[in-house]
This record gives structure tokens, C-alpha cells and sequence, in this order.
């Protein structure tokens, strides 16, 4: 089932036509539709079924409200990476004890107060990260959770900017420390040792590199339970890659069927932080085209959209699909889809064959993911609106930031 079908020549979002959400709602707008976040989120907990465990969403995908609360009420937990995020998964309806706490630079304040909520754990980066985690519990009063996050490194064969599980990678403690590490969690007297966790890398689109990681873990939960440091749960991070173009990643259920029979026997709970994969392909990038500019090299599509809306082709090359909204009987040419701002590096796809003409709405797909969460307000461009699809109703779930929100907070200096 396509959750962005064509109908009648128009693209739609579930069953709304893409032109009535450009009109009612302007461009750029990020548009995700609610039932394939469900559905991918539904893949993961089936996959999961009566295991112990939690599939915990990935904020940094996507931190709306109205995605963050659909996936709630769906009885996601939530992986979180700083105060903000945590804020946000509260406000939304979140669980504190569905939460897990990852990233390298955890404040102070940001522990103490997921430790006040009570979250379920914290995925400590670091050695250092430990001693401020207990001495931030035991001058709460409180004890805190914990799981490591070890670097198995293995070759998560992704983009060398969003792998994350080698030595030279500043995420997580080597696996050769992991046991002495995990030794003095046990004895500091603000920390509650409960699991072990990694993530290697984001947009794997095969099955080895995770199976890898996990055996590493495996040898080192055994290792730690003949010291009398018995793990209750086991964190393998993100989820699966996407298809963007070509790419074939296994389903998901293969993935946590696969995961679920190396633990075989052990009492250890199943906790995933897919971010991608629930959200990527749940979303795109409604624009307006304002001009053409064809040259004797190239020919420019100006877009109303731009890398501080999404920046992933200038960050990383990614290739996302672009379609027009409604299909057009003028013969295709070859654009590079460009967007207003002063960069050479502003563009939102390059070389594609369309018939373009000045005021289409075209659609970057597969944008639901790491889209509007990256996107900043380079060149004093207020950030792009977002509407949730649920079959034939459409929701603004963040209004289009004004000219007034742009200087917020800012002032001129004293006279
Ligand atoms: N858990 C941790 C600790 C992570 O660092 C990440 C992603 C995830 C889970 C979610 O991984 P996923 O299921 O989405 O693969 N901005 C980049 C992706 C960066 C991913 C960072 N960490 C992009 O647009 O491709």
C-alpha cells in the first residue's frame, strides 16, 4: 500500500490531494502521513511480540508533538538524547519509564532531571559520564539505571558520518574496557547496573553488521554474569535503513526474529531505538517551484525548500525521490532541484528528469526522518510547516515560524 498514492494524476497524502494541503498550508511543508508511522512502528512490536522489551523511538528522527503522541498512544517508548527531547516526549504523553537516555554529552541537569521523572535507564557513553550519573543520583537521593553503551566496532558499511560503531568513533566504551567499567558502575552506590547497549551506525541495510555487534555483546554478558554482574536487558540501538532509491533492506521482523533467536535461552529483554525506519518513508517535502533558470551547463529548478530544510543531500549526498504533484504532459528535461539559499551546496536533488514549469508543487520524498529535525533558519528562513495526514483530514501539528519567531530572544545592544 502506498501511503502517498497517485490519484487521478495527483499525488496525494493518504487520501488528501497534495495541491489542497499547498494551498490551505503554503510551502515548504512537511507532510507525514499517520498511518505509515503506525504501520512501521506496528512492524517492530509484532516483530517483538511476547518478548520482554520495548521498541523505543528515535526523538532525533522526528520530535513533533503530534508523532511523538501518535507513537505514545501506539505504547512506543522513546529514545532521547538531551533535556530538550525529553521535555518533548513528556509533553507529548510519553512514559518516563518507557524512556532510554543515550548520547556522549549528557548535562548535568539533563540526568537529574530524567532521573526525577524516572526514566528507565541511561545508556552511559563514558567513564566520566558514570561518576556525574551517580553523583548526581546519590545527591538526589536517587539510583540510577544503567546500561553501558560499548563500541563493539564492527563495520556498520553505512556513510562514514552516521557510522558510529568503530574504535576511532567517539560513541560509546571500547568492549576491552567494557568489564572494568561495568565493575566500578557495580559498586557506586547511586547506579543500578541493568543493561548493555550499542548502536552502530544509522542506515544499515543488512542484517551482518547488526548480528555482529550483538555476538560481541553476547561473549560480554557472559563474561560479566561469571562475576556476579547479571544484565537484565540488551540495547541494539537503532533500527533498519530505508529504502530511498534502490536500496533493499530485510524486513524488520527478520531483524528482531534474527536477534531474538541468538538470545534464545537467556533472560534478557529486547530494547530497540529505531528512528529511520519508522518515520523516513512517513513523510515529504511539499515545495513550490519559483523559478527556472536553464543555462548552457545546467538547468535550475528554484525551489522554495532548501538545504535549512533539509540538509541531508548537502550533508551526505542523499538521494531522495522527487515527484511532481500532478503528472504533466510536457516532455521531461533534466534539473538540478535547487533552493534560494547562498550556498552552492543548497540543493535538494540533482539531475532528474521532470517537466517543470515555474509555480508546480513538487513533493522530496522519504523526508520523514532526520527532514524537519535537521533543519535550522540559515539565510533568517523561518522553518517549514508540518501537517499530519490521518486518511481524508490533515493536521498542522507546527505552524509555519513567522518573521517574529525568527528574532525571538535577540536584541540591540544598550545605546
Ligand atoms: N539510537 C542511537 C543512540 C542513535 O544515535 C541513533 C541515530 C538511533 C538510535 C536511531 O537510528 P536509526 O534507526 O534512525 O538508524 N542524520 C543522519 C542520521 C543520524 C543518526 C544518528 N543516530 C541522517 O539523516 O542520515
Amino acid at each position: 500500500m502506498s501511503y502517498f498514492p497517485r490519484i487521478a494524476g495527483q499525488l496525494h497524502a493518504e487520501a488528501v490531494p497534495l495541491t489542497e494541503l499547498a494551498s490551505q498550508f503554503g510551502t515548504p511543508t512537511y507532510v507525514y502521513s499517520r498511518a505509515a508511522i503506525t504501520d512501521a512502528y506496528r512492524a517492530y512490536a509484532d516483530a517483538l511480540g511476547s518478548h520482554p522489551g520495548m521498541v523505543c523511538f528515535a526523538v532525533k528522527a522526528n520530535s513533533n508533538l503530534g508523532v511523538l503522541g501518535l507513537l505514545a498512544d501506539l505504547g512506543a517508548g522513546f529514545d532521547i538524547v538531551s533535556e530538550g527531547e525529553l521535555e518533548r516526549v513528556l509533553l507529548a504523553g510519553g512514559k518516563p519509564e518507557r524512556i532510554v537516555f543515550s548520547g556522549v554529552g549528557k548535562t548535568a541537569s539533563a540526568l537529574r532531571k530524567a532521573l526525577e521523572v524516572g526514566v528507565h535507564c541511561f545508556n552511559v557513553e563514558s567513564e566520566a559520564e558514570l561518576e556525574l550519573l551517580n553523583d548526581v543520583a546519590v545527591h538526589s537521593g536517587l539510583r540510577a539505571n544503567v546500561s553501558l553503551r560499548v563500541n563493539p566496532d564492527v563495520d556498520a558499511q553505512t556513510h562514514p558520518y552516521i557510522s558510529t560503531g568503530l574504535k576511532e568513533n567517539k560513541f560509546g566504551i571500547a568492549i576491552e574496557r567494557a568489564p572494568a567499567v561495568y565493575a566500578r558502575a557495580a559498586a557506586l552506590p547511586g547506579l543500578n547496573v541493568v543493561g548493555v547497549d550499542c548502536h552502530i551506525g544509522s542506515q544499515l541495510t543488512q542484517l551482518p553488521p547488526f548480528l555482529d555487534a550483538l555476538d560481541r555483546l553476547l561473549v560480554l554478558i557472559d563474561q560479566l554474569s561469571v562475576k556476579g554482574i547479571v544484565l537484565q536487558h540488551l540495547d541494539i540501538g537503532g533500527g533498519l535503513g530505508v529504502t530511498y532509491k534502490d536500496e533493499t533492506p530485510p524486513p524488520v521482523a527478520d531483524l528482531v526474529h534474527a536477534v531474538k533467536a541468538r538470545l534464545a535461552e537467556r533472560q534478557l529483554a529486547l530494547v530497540l531505538e529505531p528512528g529511520r525506519s519508522i518515520c523516513a518513508n512517513a513523510g515529504a517535502l511539499l515545495s513550490e517551484v519559483l523559478f527556472l533558470k536553464p543555462t548552457e551547463h545546467k538547468n535550475f529548478a528554484i525551489i522554495d525548500a532548501a538545504m535549512n530544510d533539509n540538509i541531508r543531500p548537502a550533508l551526505y549526498q542523499a538521494w531522495q525521490d522527487v515527484q511532481p504533484v500532478l503528472t504533466s504532459a510536457s516532455p521531461s528535461q533534466r534539473w538540478d532541484l535547487v533552493g534560494p539559499v547562498c550556498e552552492t551546496g543548497d540543493f535538494l536533488a540533482k539531475d532528474r528528469d521532470l517537466a517543470l514549469a515555474a509555480g508546480d508543487l513538487i513533493a522530496v520524498m522519504s523526508t520523514g526522518a532526520y527532514g524537519f529535525t535537521m533543519s535550522s533558519n540559515y539565510n533568517s528562513r523561518p522553518r517549514a510547516a508540518e501537517v499530519i495526514v490521518d486518511g481524508d483530514r490533515a493536521h498542522l501539528v507546527r505552524a509555519r515560524e513567522s518573521l517574529a519567531d525568527l528574532t525571538r530572544g535577540e536584541s540591540l545592544l544598550p545605546t
